[in-house]
């Protein structure tokens, strides 16, 4: 009898987790690595953020909390769900969890039986393919493309729901491509989505605030009221406001799904650390002006990457609209060598030479479901994206 269960054999580790730690092995024996691989903000958690979070330890909030948050978060989600998304949602219809991810894993978990689809649109976060497979379900992935701005089409959709669908994963801004959907966008999908009453929909709207050049998010609940009953809108303090050591997602969605979450996560991680929870309480009730720095910081960032990519020989780019991601074609370096007698027969093989040869670490496009890109975070200072992509263009021009 195996030892480890199938429901494990049927995922693969995280490879955004490989890269990085193939990067700070690297760095470990003392070669100059520039890691460019994560998916988090280099800014600090804002600093009323953490005095919150000292204030909560002295005030004694270092016990169990309800399951499914305190009041006091709860409240600032749907004010903020309120505020900021015009969802007409209390209190009781948000749930707190460990990290978006937990939310995710919850409500899929709480939902998918074997045989059960869920479509997801390609390129896509690593985790979502993977936690469906663990739930016993299908994956049914949704194609896009670079001429389509890596969004999903209402033909692409319609396409790829049948009678066993039972969720859409949206994310918008997205990782890996930084694509965000106008709210004409999410109201066409929407249509579609109107001829299919039992699928529900999961919008992960974790890099909300980062959307660039004066665009405005949308999400699916708010474009298209009357589906508000069969949307789960996923949220989070990680990408917002740097916080993504303090493990706090939120949601809101119909309330017997809520209920189902919270008796699964009730036997599970009981509730998420009681004083990441006031500073989240603090994070979305507080001010959220630095956000706009973020955002400058950011796009100036996302341009300046863009350019460097598109002037490099075999590489092309899009420039993203949201989140801090570049996800680029590297189509034109498959099938050369490198300078260092690597041969680049998969966008794999690229990101192990740029490692390893440059000291650039990336994430393979195939990780998320796309080969023959690479994704580049450019949540990192300028003097390592200066770096970086000057070791990437001196790479491309060394393949022959
Ligand atoms: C698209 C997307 N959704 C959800 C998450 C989960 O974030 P967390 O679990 O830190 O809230 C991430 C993190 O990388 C992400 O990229």
């Amino acid at each position: 009898m195996a030892f480890l269960s199938d429901a494990l054999a049927r995922i693969q580790p995280s490879p955004t987790v490989a890269i990085s730690q193939r990067a700070r092995e690297l760095q470990a024996q003392g070669r100059d690595i520039v890691a460019l691989s994560a998916g988090e903000p280099d800014f600090d958690t804002p600093l009323h953020v953490r005095e919150a979070a000292i204030a909560a330890m002295q005030a004694g909030h270092t016990r169990y909390t309800n399951v499914d948050g305190i009041r006091e978060l709860k409240q600032a989600v749907a004010d903020k769900f309120r505020r900021d998304n015009g969802l007409d949602v209390t209190a009781d219809d948000c749930f707190v969890a460990s990290g978006g991810k937990q939310i995710l894993f919850n409500a899929l978990m709480a939902t998918l039986n074997p045989g059960d689809e869920v479509v997801v649109p390609v390129p896509y976060w690593v985790s979502y393919p993977e936690i469906v497979r663990l739930c016993g379900a299908e994956p049914i992935f949704a194609p896009t493309n670079a001429a389509g701005g890596f969004k999903l089409s209402p033909e692409a959709l319609a396409a790829a729901l049948g009678p066993q669908t039972k969720w859409l994963i949206l994310n918008s801004p997205s990782n890996p491509t930084g694509a965000a959907y106008s709210a004409d966008e999410l109201e066409a999908l929407a249509e579609v989505l109107r001829r299919h009453g039992q699928v529900h929909i999961l919008s992960d709207d974790i890099y909300e605030p980062l959307v660039y050049d004066g665009a405005s998010f949308a999400t699916l609940a708010a474009v298209a009221p009357d589906l508000a009953g069969r949307c789960l809108t996923l949220n989070g303090v990680s990408k917002s406001h740097a916080m993504t050591g303090w493990r706090i997602g939120y949601c809101t969605g119909p309330r017997p799904l809520l209920a189902a979450m919270l008796k699964l996560q009730s036997q599970s991680t009981t509730n998420a650390c009681s004083i990441a929870q006031w500073a989240a309480v603090a994070a979305l009730n507080g001010p959220q002006d630095f956000l706009a720095g973020w955002r400058l910081v950011f796009a100036a960032r996302r341009d300046k990457v863009v350019a460097a990519l598109n002037a490099a020989p075999g590489l092309f780019c899009l420039k993203p609209a949201g989140a801090f991601y570049v996800f680029f074609s590297c189509a034109g370096l498959i099938g050369k060598t490198s300078a260092g007698g690597t041969r680049l027969d998969s966008d794999s093989a690229a990101a192990m030479a740029l490692i390893e040869e440059a000291g650039v670490a990336l994430v393979p496009g195939s990780a998320f479901g796309s080969p023959g890109h690479l994704r580049l975070s450019y949540a990192a200072s300028d003097a390592a994206l200066d770096a970086a992509l000057q070791r990437i263009a001196d790479f491309a021009e060394g393949c022959r």
